[in-house]
């Protein structure tokens, strides 16, 4: 008989999502690729709900990859279109909900209509809390750590920064994700096993999950499943099970 009151099934502080299988989803319907896209935005709401709801404190979503510009320019506009009208109507429920939100990757590859308004909706959410929305858009891992590393090469050329004091906490101050944990729990849909350029610094210990649903059918069960998987993992850092085991019951 356990004598110990089981501890509340550990729960990721940020969930990172590769939102994969929209032109999939489509394709089996005999649909364009863009109804998979629209149907997809839906699935958007419906993970941000459930963090909401589950107390999960960062949610970051991959929207839009900075190899996705190399997509028919049909597909980029519609992508284009599509954030820009989702943006429009979202931002003032997000607001009424807490959450902040915030765009990572190049923000200048954007028109500048789309800008303003990632611009606007930044501002007009800054001071929420109950959840950050991080969303990934023309964003790479290989970009971030990139621009990173210009960043603190200016510091040094500019006399501000001892090459020598830069270390893994300096250098991820400067990352897109800077002062947010870091992803515990990595989801992507749509049956790939890949990263696809998505957090590569950030993702370094986050578990990851890979699921074969499309993006569009995601449900309320299938982020449950990903979550109780998660809570069935010992993450070690590099300890041994034993060590993990010991400082549990310590
Ligand atoms: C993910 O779905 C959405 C974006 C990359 C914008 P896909 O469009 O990659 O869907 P599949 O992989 O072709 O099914
Ligand atoms: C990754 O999906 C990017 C996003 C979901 C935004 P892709 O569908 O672009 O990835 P690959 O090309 O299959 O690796
Ligand atoms: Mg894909």
């Amino acid at each position: 008989m356990p004598t110990e009151a089981t501890p509340p099934a550990a729960l990721p502080r940020h969930l990172a999502i590769i939102m994969d299988g929209n032109g999939r989803w489509a394709r089996l319907r005999h649909r364009p690729r863009t109804l998979g896209h629209r149907v997809g935005a839906r699935a958007v709401n419906l993970c941000i709900d459930y963090c909401l709801a589950r107390g999960i404190g960062a949610l970051t979503l991959f929207a839009f990859s900075s190899e996705n510009w190399r997509r028919p320019q049909e597909e980029v506009s519609a992508l284009m279109q599509l954030f820009l009208r989702a943006l429009d109507r979202e931002i003032a429920e997000l607001q009424r909900r807490g959450v902040r939100v915030r765009f990572i990757g190049g923000r200048e590859a954007f028109a500048p209509e789309l800008r303003a308004r990632m611009d606007q909706a930044e501002r007009a959410t800054a001071g929420n809390g109950r959840l950050a929305l991080n969303v990934a858009a023309n964003y790479g891992g290989r970009w971030d750590i990139a621009q990173a590393a210009a960043r603190l090469a200016r510091r040094a050329m500019q006399g501000g920064l001892d090459p020598d004091a830069i270390d893994e906490s300096l250098f991820a101050s400067e990352l897109s994700l800077a002062g947010q944990p870091e992803p515990d729990l990595f989801i992507r849909t749509g049956g790939e096993r890949r990263i696809s350029n998505f957090l590569l610094w950030q993702l370094a210990y986050t578990e990851l999950y890979f699921t074969d649903l499309l993006w569009p059918d995601l449900s309320v069960e299938a982020l449950d499943a990903a979550l109780s998987d998660f809570a069935g993992r010992q993450r070690r850092f590099g300890q041994t099970a034993e060590q993990i085991e010991a400082s549990g019951r310590a």
